[in-house]
């Protein structure tokens, strides 16, 4: 590698990233010789489920890495909250793991105790009109019949596209279908009674019924769709979040928590075996990490990978992504009776989806008075204070229309919250149908960097391992 090389160009990295922050900088008279961390064989850009699967494999296989993390704990989606009072957990984040290969095999090696199938569920369904807080007596307007026809229509064209659970793999051209909006594609295969409750499920905030079908093919492939009456589910017997400390433990300084990738600088010009260099900084230092190989796990924004494309086709392959927003978190006081989920949907609209940004649900969980809700939107991050107005309005509405057995005083007030943002990385119909998942699969691996993670393989964290498996074998192989 050409270590001097690299060097001069990383002034210009770092002088251009941090001239950005400079005004508000604490860190002191800037001293390259200072800056020069470790070296590693992968440095691993985020710490989630797949940043931190593949941490562990690339340990388990000689291999040494560095996972630079923005948030200070481990595990991306997956949020384990406890109860100060109680000491009780509730899931914010990831409930359960899809059984593949890949999670048996995750969840084997820390030792985690797995129980079967959905946790039960004993909750009274109850759907509210999101306008005006009204029970929605006669549901979402489909008998059980027309729903388990309809999911018998879905099961058929799934079944279609079984390489769609490995990732975005496409034949060439892609199919039509594919690029239908799902409201479209729901009217030629008869799916209407099951669209309200894939939008529930699906959440995150897209605009449900345009979305291209891909998206809502890829999450819910037939193992999902049946997944109640089969054993493709597990989950932890204590917190789902416990996997990830374990993790942690182990991997130890090979950690980088509360820090951020800022910059991304490579060795192009070297024959065989080019060098990376991150850039990442924490609130109190920088550092400049020489990578063998780069592996990308957190979403494919372009602040996240700033530095990485000085090639402008491939700016503008990664620019196509448009990311949305959601949130999830907990509310007290909200005077509704518990053991209910409240599911949020609409009197005058299509298929009874509401409009975003919105409030799929509140859930009562196991502490009592503690409610669980889920929030989308598609356009634009919206602050908490927004969102508990929202809530509160709609709590409200609920007590007034009289349909539910509210009881006295009610202030709903949010005591837990956590932003998934960006969440549901997803581009055009268009781009599909133009070979974006074809080229952007052929990027896997060119310059050493390497890609995995929701964006690239979908939001279904067993799915996603098995994904990341094949990845790090690669990357094993080429270091
Ligand atoms: C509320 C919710 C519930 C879900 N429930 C389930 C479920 O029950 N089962 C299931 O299989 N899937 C579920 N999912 C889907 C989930 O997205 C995937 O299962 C999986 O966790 C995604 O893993 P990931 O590695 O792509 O992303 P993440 O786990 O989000 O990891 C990405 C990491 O990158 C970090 N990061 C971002 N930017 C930077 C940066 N610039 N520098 C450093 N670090 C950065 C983030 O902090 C994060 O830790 C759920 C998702 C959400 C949001
Ligand atoms: C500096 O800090 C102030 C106050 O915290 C903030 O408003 C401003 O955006 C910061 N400037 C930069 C360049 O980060
Ligand atoms: C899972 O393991 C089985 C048995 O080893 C193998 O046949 C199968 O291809 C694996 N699946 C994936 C997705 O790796
Ligand atoms: C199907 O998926 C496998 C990975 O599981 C991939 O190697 C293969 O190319 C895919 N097929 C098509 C048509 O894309
Ligand atoms: C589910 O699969 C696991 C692992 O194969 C097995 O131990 C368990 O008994 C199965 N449970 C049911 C209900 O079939
Ligand atoms: C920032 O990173 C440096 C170097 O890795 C580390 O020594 C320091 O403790 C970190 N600071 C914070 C606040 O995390
Ligand atoms: C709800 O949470 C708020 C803020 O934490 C707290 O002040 C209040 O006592 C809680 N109310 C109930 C009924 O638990
Ligand atoms: C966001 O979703 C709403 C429907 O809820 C839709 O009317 C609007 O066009 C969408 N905006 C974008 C930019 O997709
Ligand atoms: C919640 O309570 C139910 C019923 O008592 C129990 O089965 C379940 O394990 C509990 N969940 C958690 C996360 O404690
Ligand atoms: C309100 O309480 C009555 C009497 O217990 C019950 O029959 C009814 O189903 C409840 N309504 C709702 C919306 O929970």
């Amino acid at each position: 590698m050409r270590l001097s090389l690299l060097i001069s160009l990383a002034l210009g990295l770092i002088v251009s990233t941090v001239r950005a922050a400079a005004d508000n900088d604490t860190r002191g008279p800037f001293n390259p010789d200072g800056w020069f961390g470790r070296t590693t064989d992968v440095c691993i850009i985020g710490g989630g489920a797949s940043g931190t699967y593949a941490a562990v494999r690339l340990k388990d296989m000689g291999k040494t890495v560095t996972v630079i993390e923005a948030k200070s704990t481990l595990g991306g989606h997956t949020e384990t909250w406890t109860d100060p009072a109680s000491g009780q957990t509730v899931e914010l984040g990831v409930e359960t793991w899809h059984v593949t290969n890949a999670s048996m095999r995750f969840v084997d090696r820390f030792g985690i105790e797995v129980e079967y199938g959905l946790a039960p569920n004993t909750r009274d369904m109850l759907f509210v009109d999101y306008q005006t807080g009204r029970n929605m007596v006669g549901g979402v307007g489909y008998s059980l019949n027309d729903i388990l026809a309809a999911q018998a229509n879905y099961a058929v064209q799934r079944a279609k596209y079984v390489n769609l659970s490995s990732g975005y793999y496409l034949d060439s051209p892609v199919p039509e279908d594919f690029t239908l909006s799902f409201l479209d594609f729901a009217k030629k295969y008869q799916l209407e009674a099951i669209l309200y409750f894939f939008y529930l499920q699906q959440q995150g905030g897209s605009d449900f019924l345009r979305q291209p079908a891909l998206y809502v093919l890829k999450e819910f492939d037939l193992d999902r769709v049946v997944r109640s009456a089969n054993n493709v589910t597990m989950r932890a017997k204590g917190q789902m979040h416990q996997i990830y400390d374990l993790a942690l433990q182990e991997l130890g300084d090979d950690v980088l928590l509360d820090s951020h990738a800022v910059g991304f600088l490579q060795n192009r010009r070297s024959n065989n075996k080019p060098s990376i260099l991150v850039h990442v900084e924490n609130s109190s230092s920088h550092e400049l990490i020489m990578a063998e190989a780069l592996l990308i796990t957190a979403p494919l924004t372009i602040d996240n990978l700033r530095g990485l494309y000085p090639d402008p086709q491939e700016t503008s392959l990664l620019g196509k992504f448009v990311p949305h927003y959601y949130y999830t978190g907990l509310v007290n006081s909200t005077g509704l009776p518990t053991n209910a989920e409240y599911n949020f949907a609409a009197t005058g609209t299509e298929f009874h989806i509401p409009e975003v940004p919105g409030l799929y649900w509140l859930r009562s969980t196991n502490i009592t008075g503690v409610f669980d809700f889920k929030y989308g939107h598609n356009t634009t991050d919206i602050s908490r204070q927004a969102i508990q107005d929202d809530i509160s309005a709609k709590v409200h509405a609920m007590h007034t229309s009289g349909d539910f057995n509210t009881t006295g005083d009610y202030n709903p007030q949010i005591i837990a919250f956590a932003s998934h943002s960006p969440f549901g990385m997803q581009v055009s119909a268009d781009d599909i149908k133009d070979g974006f998942y074809q080229q952007l699969y052929a990027e896997q691996g060119q310059r050493n960097t390497y890609f995995t993670g929701a964006a690239v393989a979908g939001h279904d964290s067993g799915e996603l391992w098995d994904f990341t498996e094949a990845v790090v074998s690669k990357i094993a192989a080429a270091l």
